[in-house]
Parts: C-alpha cells; sequence; structure tokens
C-alpha cells in the first residue's frame, strides 16, 4: 500500500518551509484542459516516470498529486518508491485541493481551444486582401493550429498562434514585395491587433532575417528573431502550407510535405531562396519535428521555476 497525506497535512508542510518535491503528474489530457495546479509544483509526465525518476532528489520527501489522487499518482509514487525516494501520494488529488478552499496558480500548460473566428476573415476581406491570399492565411493558420495540437508538454497559446497565423500576410492587400511584412504590420497595428500579432506580420518574412541580410533586402535593419516557438510554428506552417498547395513538388499528402521537408528545401530553389534561409527553415522543421513526436520529455522544464524551497 501506497503512503499518502491529505490536503490539511500537505498545507502544513507547504506552510512550515519544509524542503519538499511536489510534483505534479496529471495526464497529459488533463494538466492541459486545467487552468489550475498548487504552486510550486512541477509537472512531470506520468507515461515516463522511468525516463525522469532517477533526477528526483533522493534527500527530501517527494508529494505527488494528479486529478483525483487515484491509480496515476498512486502507481508514480509507487514507481519513486521502488527508487527508495519517500514519495506520498495527496489522498483525492487536485480537486480535494480545491474543494477544501486551498489556493492554486495558473497553470502553465493549460490550452484553450481556439477556432479561427469568421470576423477576423471579414477584417481580411475589408482591407482589400484577395480571395487567394485569405485562402492561404487561413489554411496556414489552420495548419499551425493543427502542429501546435500535435505538440504536447510544452506551454502554447493557441489564440495567439491561430489570429498570427491569420493576419501575418495582411500587407499583401497592399503589395506582394518583401515590404508586405512592415506594411502589414503598420496596417495591424492600426486596426488594433497586438503588438505580439504585429511582430509576427513584420519578422515572418524568409522566417527571421537577420540584421545583414534585412540591409541586404532593403528593409529597416532590427531583430527579426523568432523568440517564441509560436512564432516557429506560424512560419513553417506558413512552408509548409506553400508546398502543399503550389503543386511545384508531387507530394502524396500534407504528411509527406513535412518527412520530405529537408530534401524538398534543397532542391527547390523557390524554397530555398539561399543558404541562410534554407538553414533557417530546417532547424524549424527539426525543433518541430521533435516536438511533435515527443522526442524530449518535458522539454520544457528548464524554463519554469523549481519548487520553492
Ligand atoms: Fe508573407
Amino acid at each position: 500500500m501506497n503512503k499518502y497525506i491529505n490536503t490539511d497535512e500537505l498545507a502544513q508542510l507547504i506552510d512550515s518551509g519544509s524542503r519538499i518535491t511536489l510534483l505534479d503528474v496529471r495526464r497529459e489530457v488533463d494538466v492541459m484542459a486545467s487552468e489550475s495546479k498548487i504552486n510550486g509544483a512541477q509537472w512531470l509526465s506520468p507515461g515516463s516516470v522511468d525516463l525522469w525518476g532517477g533526477d528526483i532528489a533522493g534527500d527530501r520527501k517527494a508529494v505527488i498529486y494528479c486529478v483525483k489522487g487515484g491509480q496515476v499518482s498512486q502507481s508514480v509514487a509507487g514507481s519513486l518508491s521502488d527508487k527508495g525516494i519517500d514519495a506520498v501520494f495527496l489522498e483525492g488529488g487536485l480537486k480535494a485541493w480545491q474543494d477544501g478552499g486551498f489556493p492554486v496558480v495558473n497553470n502553465p500548460l493549460f490550452r484553450k481551444p481556439y477556432a479561427i473566428r469568421e470576423s477576423d476573415i471579414q477584417i481580411l476581406k475589408n482591407a482589400g486582401m484577395s480571395d487567394e491570399d485569405i485562402i492561404h492565411s487561413r489554411k496556414v493558420a489552420e495548419k499551425a493550429l493543427e502542429i501546435a495540437d500535435r505538440i504536447k508538454q510544452q506551454p502554447l497559446d493557441m489564440e495567439f498562434i491561430g489570429r498570427a497565423a491569420l493576419f501575418h500576410d495582411l500587407g499583401k492587400a497592399r503589395t506582394h514585395g518583401m515590404e508586405h511584412g512592415r506594411i502589414g504590420a503598420e496596417m495591424g497595428s492600426s486596426l488594433g491587433l497586438s503588438k505580439a500579432i504585429t511582430d509576427v506580420m513584420e519578422k515572418h518574412i524568409r522566417g527571421g532575417l537577420t540584421p545583414f541580410e534585412a540591409q541586404e533586402l532593403g528593409l529597416p535593419v532590427k531583430d527579426y528573431t523568432l523568440y517564441r516557438l509560436e512564432e516557429r510554428i506560424i512560419i513553417y506552417a506558413d512552408r509548409l502550407v506553400d508546398i502543399i498547395t503550389e503543386d511545384i513538388v508531387s507530394i502524396r499528402d500534407e504528411k509527406q510535405a513535412e518527412e520530405q521537408f529537408e530534401h524538398i528545401l534543397s532542391t527547390i530553389l523557390k524554397y530555398e531562396k539561399n543558404d541562410t534561409t534554407r538553414k533557417r527553415y530546417l532547424n524549424y522543421h527539426k525543433e518541430i519535428t521533435a516536438l511533435t513526436l515527443n522526442l524530449y520529455p518535458n522539454a520544457w522544464i528548464a524554463e519554469i521555476p523549481l519548487p520553492k524551497e
């Protein structure tokens, strides 16, 4: 029988400032659908306890919680106990904690689902975008959201992905030249779109230019780096949609565009543009493929603060 503690005991442990490891081991689908977590808890996938169990500190108590304190947290606590860790599960799980009125904080893994809004499509129409460009924009938004759906265990803002992808080419209402990024960003800010979205509009040209490339192309010299994973997903989706819809390479289905991405970029000059651009897109491809395949479980761990000691 696994050891457990109840919510009062956990609250006392936290209040007393004891050194504990607090682990949230809710299943992916559960943690991504929940807005809350206990402060200081680190989320780890219960399915890969064999991968991370050895990294849990052995010199302090580990408290494990799941949704209701059932099988999920009990089996993780059991695995850790087998490794000699003083591991206990939280009786009743997060539900009992919240029902008891104990405090929770925002869960960074929460994914609010997002669907493309017809009112946003109307904004593109009113701005004067062609039907063809609107179809492209919608497809990029759908593709980016679909890729994001396949990435688990990473905090992602779905609304930002969907809207920034939909608006990224707004400047094409005025010009299809290189400056459509900058012009689009200006149009976007006068429409009241957020700075995060207009940044994507400006930075998407060739997927995030270096200052040197910007100078060569006659664009304002500034930082076009795509710092957010959401931005890189959008730009990767943009290139994939071109490959899928333009009929330059023959591919069986959309999946094949991803599978053969490296080959396609290395052989079709229109997609490669130049060496620097190709390498940039290949980096996005590698990063996003690894994330969608879950090659790095819990890859985001380093970005969240460790439990308070
Ligand atoms: Fe564009």
